[in-house]
């Protein structure tokens, strides 16, 4: 066929259906778009719900023409909490129940949104989700992973068969020393140790299932044609050449949201209506709180998409916030405490001094929020998507990580990039207290001259012939390439 009678290549995009990977994907798929090249994605029918529910996700991707959104059961019941201790139930029901609608949507020929019947080219999943690859290598389409988890937690990944070979795992948190370092994660000798790892090797267990799963990933991720990652090279740079020797085809093009922005920014078309993929509905009326207060003097408070704190901790982080002073504004997600009714046992008192200084929202417009020049720390979880936009934003963090990654993510942000305190493993009122009180107060100076540092090494891989800039070239470069 005449080169330029060629249709675009039809890209098929899969998430994992959680917030943060949500968010990522559809970010990529609007660089996609842009770039000229026709998108199919597909999500799960209860991510689809909520989208529908507190988005306007298909107002903003009608103007696309080659866009559409497709469904896909995930095989849980609908009260499912899809988070918590519950959330590896996601994976078990999406590799049992979702692979064979998965191949019947891609061998049925996904219908574009111009129209016309043409079969998807090329895929785009998230790596955790290796039954696509199964499927891609099955039906012959090439696969690009995506993961939305750190760089820094897939290298540890990537060496876990090494760890356990060496035997620094399985190690019994009970008896042993949490400090002790890691001597087989090339690359973190010096600063990695125990409690650093995923939350699931604190289990002491080799046959629990998170360890089989997340020890095959050097395996998995390298069976991909390529791996995306949000992460720019100016950032982590020293871990994806140690990945590279695993994985050499790799396409760091983070921080995903902003890239997006600056390629809109360059384009003359007429403005598109506000991008939002929030599974929750956003407040907005903490932007307004946010205006009244000086610059870099609030913490933002957030622990993601799928902690959940007991009553006991909410208690704790209330009182050290309260007790630190510092004006905060934190999202309680509606379901993020374990346990009902407890707001009903709030004191008077905690009730009265957080009237005075700290604004509460179910969900807020994050990235909004932690560009906001009142805006002076972030108290997170870690998850990637958080660290990544904090650091973008030039806000230090400290850190409380959840679970899995975050473990990992925390260390970096502490110990490699400079750009806050880790608070793992504590979560008592006076320690809180401190620890907001160090970053917003008596180390300020010092942390944010580090993340003003690194936010602007953010901006800049972004411009052309920036590094993040001309990653995503050569992955819409490759989509044609590799479809010929
Ligand atoms: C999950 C895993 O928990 C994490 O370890 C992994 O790195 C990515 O997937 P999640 O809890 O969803 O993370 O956190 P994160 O990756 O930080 O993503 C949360 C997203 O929700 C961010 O993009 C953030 O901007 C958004 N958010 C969060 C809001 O828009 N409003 C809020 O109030 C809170």
């Amino acid at each position: 066929m005449d080169q330029t009678t060629k249709p675009p290549p039809h890209v098929l995009i899969f998430p994992l259906p959680l917030q943060g990977p949500v968010n990522s994907m559809f970010k990529l798929a609007e660089l996609l778009c842009l770039a000229g090249i026709d998108v199919t994605v597909v999500v799960t029918e209860h991510i689809h719900g909520r989208l529908l529910r507190y988005t306007n996700i298909q107002d903003r991707f009608n103007h696309y023409p080659g866009f559409q959104l497709k469904t896909i059961p995930d095989g849980l019941p609908a009260d499912h909490p899809r988070s918590g201790d519950k959330f590896m139930e996601l994976f078990d029901s999406l590799k049992a129940k979702t692979k064979p609608i998965f191949k019947d949507i891609l061998t049925s020929d996904c219908l574009t949104a111009a129209g016309s019947r043409r079969p998807v080219d090329f895929i785009i999943a998230d790596g955790s989700l290796g039954f696509t690859c199964d499927v891609a290598n099955e039906i012959g389409i090439p696969i690009v992973y995506v993961r939305t988890i750190s760089p820094c937690c897939l290298w540890v990944f990537f060496c876990l068969p090494k760890l356990i070979e060496a035997g620094e795992l399985p190690f019994k948190p009970a008896e042993d020393d949490w400090d002790v370092l890691i001597k087989n994660v090339p690359g973190t000798e010096n600063f990695l140790r125990r409690r650093d790892l995923p939350s699931f090797c604190r289990l002491g267990d080799l046959d629990d299932e998170q360890v089989q799963f997340y020890k095959s990933e050097g395996e998995e991720n390298s069976r991909a044609r390529g791996l995306i990652l949000n992460t720019f090279e100016e950032l982590d740079g020293h871990v994806l050449s140690q990945m590279r020797t695993i994985c050499p085809n790799l396409y760091p093009i983070g921080p995903l949201h902003e890239l997006l922005k600056a390629k809109l920014s360059t384009q003359k078309a007429t403005p598109l209506p506000a991008s939002s993929s929030s599974l929750w509905q956003e407040d907005r009326t903490c932007m307004t709180w946010l205006d009244s207060k000086p610059l870099k003097s609030v913490v933002y408070v957030s622990f993601g998409s799928i902690a959940t704190l007991t009553t006991d901790q909410l208690m704790e982080f209330w009182h050290g916030l309260v007790n630190s002073g510092i004006p905060f504004l934190w999202v309680i997600r509606p379901d993020s405490i374990a346990g009902k009714d407890w707001e009903s046992n709030i004191a008077a008192d905690l009730r009265e001094a957080t009237k005075q200084r700290g604004y509460i929202v179910g969900w807020a417009p994050q990235e909004e929020v932690l560009a906001h020049p009142a805006i002076g720390g972030f108290l997170t979880h870690n998850g990637w998507n958080s660290t990544v936009e904090s650091i973008y934003a030039g806000v230090p963090m400290i850190c409380w990580p959840y679970f899995l990654d975050q473990l990992v993510n925390s260390r970096f942000v502490s110990e490699v990039w400079k750009l806050g305190l880790d608070m793992k493993d504590t979560c008592d009122r006076s320690t809180i207290e401190k620890t907001v009180r160090d970053l917003m107060v008596v180390r300020k100076q010092e942390f944010t001259e580090r993340a003003t540092e690194m936010a602007e090494f953010a901006r800049n891989c972004l411009k052309e012939g920036g590094s993040s800039y001309c990653n995503l070239e050569r992955l819409v470069k490759d989509i044609h390439s590799m479809m010929s």
